[in-house]
């Protein structure tokens, strides 16, 4: 594909409508994981005005930071901590309208004020990463985010094998 994105302006619907394949197609024709989460990252931050789009990878049984887009940030989160910790315990993405009001938020900014962290998982199901996002705005995600980021990151299996 060309090296280069091409998203109209639009609404947050309009975007990920022209994001979703292109972003699914710069993972898919690649096999190395840290080349494709950073570009995707990059993808993902060059779309969105959001403070903070990255990863996180399980390695020896902690959450590990990967490629990111943003300010600097926590480099491991434990199983069950913070928002990450809790989506992949759980299994499942976790939309925080308010960092504030989430019991163990992990504060790697204080500017982050809502977030929304989305599962990475292997063909077996097992979660073995997380795609985290955050905004300076409260109450920046919704189904809309979770829906389409949850196909973005759906193309990254074929990595993980
Ligand atoms: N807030 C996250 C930690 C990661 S940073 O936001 C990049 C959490 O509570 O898990």
């Amino acid at each position: 594909m060309a090296e280069e994105l091409k998203i109209a302006a639009g609404d947050k619907e309009d975007k990920y409508h022209e994001l979703v394949p292109q972003a699914r197609a710069l993972v898919e024709s690649e096999d190395d994981l840290i080349a494709a989460l950073a570009n995707l990252s990059a993808a993902l931050a060059g779309t969105f005005n959001w403070l903070w789009t990255g990863f996180y990878l399980v390695k020896n049984g902690v959450l590990v930071l990967g490629p990111f887009q943003g300010p600097i940030a926590c480099t491991r989160i434990p199983r069950g901590k913070g928002v990450c910790g809790a989506s992949w315990a759980e299994n499942r993405t976790l939309i925080v309208p308010d960092v504030e009001a989430f019991p163990g938020h992990i504060a790697c900014s204080s500017l982050s004020r809502s977030e929304i962290v989305v599962p990475l998982r292997n063909r077996a199901g097992e979660v073995v990463g997380v795609l985290d996002v955050d905004s300076e705005a409260l109450a920046a995600f919704d189904e809309v985010d979770a829906r389409h980021l949850e196909d973005i990151v759906s193309a990254l299996t074929h990595l993980f094998d």
